[in-house]
């Protein structure tokens, strides 16, 4: 390795000399670069910075570079509280400047066989003396230090991203642990390029043997992938098929609050004693099918929240009764204590039970009735072992909007669960990927489904990490995503983002010291990421490498369409899928 920067035996050449430290301010470094030196630094470049006595050589990413005395003192007066130490002592006119953000240290390491070698590592342990000098990154040298990162994260853990933009020759890697570890979040506008980069890593994981992520997908886009199994909650013309692909939710698998929710109007006066005989009506009906299976064990320890299934036909006859019954006294017939309460619950009732739109939770098949199914239920989500079940996709797309949240907030929380009471030494860790999360993790909830549906997947955000849950948060609009959720992600995938509301959200996720990075997310190209967090041993910009079986989401050509002449829409089916909640295509 002959280089200056990890050799101090070759001299610094100078064309890459930029200039000598002036400043030096927590992670960030003003450099002083005299006139002539102008053209060898550029913004978005590595620099190097030796520190004299130890074999260190500092890393950063030059993020301004301002000329003259005015521009300076602009960057001065930036830097805020410590602007003083950016401008020379004595110098009332300092030249040219560059602001370079420190993001690691390079470091010399005595190998077994004596050898000396170098690594980089995220950590800075010291800081660069005033009047170092300071050298661009580029060439040979860049290529050392890409060698470098690619050595140190090219482990058994490696998840292979794509390219540095820096040096498309060096391939970038995640730490497959740390990015799934600590929840991770994919966020860029529309097109960008989200579900191509989400395809590409379900794409790595399936290769493992033991992979296990569940992607909820909203509109379908990941239907196609051969390597994953694909379950999808029935539409209205499903419900009688029988299909083990079919992923249906019964009625039981929610807590008595959200079947309260579902069936009993808050406004009515009476709603608090509905709910509360609801609730009485469910427990009842649970214990009834414990008792009628011999459940001992489960009948000493089952509250109403259990998943134990129950027929609600029974509540709603129950219901009835209470709601028509009269009671005798002295004087004659009276009406009950519960007459006519639950007059528009059981009309609530009847019609959300018919209604074949909720038909995968209010008339699933007989077999999802029994004791068996919510061990059933639970392979279904969680099973890996079975062919092509390492990635299991869950298409959502025939979900009505109202009941889309509460459906994966279910489905989140069964798999926390079911992962929580999992015995620690069986326990098998699984990501789920939520792709279009501001539909269902607001920032603002607008109803009561909503808020509970979130607070499952704040509960994951929270505390997953324990129980081996991890969440990748994929959204077009994280300004609309919940902060709380947000927060938690460890790992940012930040793709092309033009509005300025979800830059600052980006920017609050990340350290400060990489605030310039964030200056290129305008115009990042489609398929480039900028990768922070703990994953990434170099906070960079790495263009995506496109998955080989590409999601279904390919952006539309408007003008090439119109020119053609081929093309002719049956709006008669549509109109008839529509009324159908279906998208039977032309030729099925
Ligand atoms: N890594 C890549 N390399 C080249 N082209 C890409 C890459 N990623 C995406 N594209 C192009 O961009 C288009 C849109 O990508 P994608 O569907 O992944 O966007 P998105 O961010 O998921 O958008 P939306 O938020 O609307 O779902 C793709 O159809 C493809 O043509
Ligand atoms: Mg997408």
């Amino acid at each position: 390795m002959a280089y200056f920067a990890f050799d101090r035996t070759t001299p610094a050449q100078d064309s890459e000399f930029i200039g000598v430290v002036v400043g030096v301010d927590n992670r960030r470094v003003t450099v002083e670069v005299p006139t002539e030196c102008l053209a060898h630094v550029s913004v978005g470049q590595l620099a190097v910075i030796p520190v004299d006595g130890l074999d260190h050589w500092l890393v950063g990413l030059v993020d301004r570079l301002v000329c003259g005395a005015a521009g300076a003192f602009a960057l001065a007066g930036e830097n805020g509280a410590d602007a003083p130490s950016v401008v020379p002592e004595g110098r009332m006119h300092p030249g040219n400047v560059a602001s370079v953000s420190l993001i690691g240290t390079v470091k010399d390491r005595t190998t077994a066989d004596g050898r000396t070698t170098h690594f980089f590592s995220r950590s800075l342990s010291v800081s660069p003396d005033m009047h170092a000098p300071g050298f661009a990154m580029r060439g040979p040298a860049l290529t050392t230090f890409m060698n470098l990162l690619v050595e140190a994260s090219a482990t058994v853990n490696s998840l292979v991203l794509g390219q540095y933009t820096l040096d498309p020759t060096a391939t970038a890697y995640l730490d497959g642990d740390k990015f799934f570890q600590r929840h991770a979040a994919l966020l860029g506008s529309t097109g960008s390029g989200k579900s191509w980069t989400v395809a590409t890593i379900l794409e790595r994981a399936a290769q493992l043997p033991s992979a296990s992520v569940v992607v909820f997908d909203l509109h379908g886009e990941y239907s196609k992938l051969s390597y994953a199994r694909q379950l999808r909650v029935p539409g209205p013309d499903e419900l009688q098929t029988a299909d083990p692909n079919l992923l249906f939710l019964p009625h039981w698998l929610m807590t008595a609050e959200e079947l309260a929710a579902t069936f009993v109007d808050g406004s009515e006066a009476t709603a608090h004693d509905q709910i509360l005989v609801l609730q009485r009506e469910i427990e009842q009906a649970k214990r009834a099918f414990l008792q009628q299976h011999n459940k001992t064990e489960v009948l000493k320890a089952f509250t109403v929240d259990s998943p134990v299934p129950f027929p609600l036909d029974t509540v709603a006859t129950h219901l009835d009764v209470l709601n028509t019954k009269m009671v005798q006294d002295y004087r004659g017939a009276k009406q009950g204590e519960f007459y006519g309460m639950f007059g528009r619950l059981l009309v609530r009732m009847r019609t959300r039970r018919s209604d074949r739109r909720y038909g995968f939770m209010f008339q699933p098949p007989d077999q999802l009735q029994t004791y068996e199914a919510f061990a059933m239920l639970a392979r279904q989500l969680l099973d890996f072992k079975a062919s092509r079940s390492r990635v299991r996709v869950i298409d959502f797309s025939e979900v009505p909007a109202d009941v889309l949240p509460i459906m994966l907030g279910i489905v989140a929380r069964l798999i926390y669960y079911l992962q929580f009471w999992m015995p620690k030494e069986l326990r098998h860790p699984v990501a789920l990927l939520c792709e279009e999360a501001h539909l269902y993790l607001p920032s603002q909830c607008t109803n009561a489904n909503e808020e509970r549906a979130l607070a499952c997947f704040q509960k994951i955000a929270k505390e997953g990490r324990k129980y081996g849950v991890s969440l990748v948060v994929v959204s077009q609009r994280p300004s609309d995503v919940d902060t709380t959720i947000l927060s938690q992600c460890n790992n940012v995938l930040a793709m092309r983002l033009a509005n300025t509301q979800d830059q600052t959200v980006i920017r609050r996720m990340m350290p400060d010291c990489l605030g310039a990075l964030l200056e290129m997310l305008p115009i990042l190209d489609t398929g480039e990421v900028l990768a922070v967090g703990d994953a990434v041993l170099l906070p960079s910009r790495v263009r995506v490498r496109t998955p080989s079986e590409k999601p279904i989401s390919a952006t539309i050509d408007f003008w090439t369409e119109w020119n053609r002449t081929d093309r002719s829409p049956d709006w008669q089916l549509a109109a008839e899928n529509m009324r159908c909640q279906r998208r039977l295509s032309a030729n099925s």
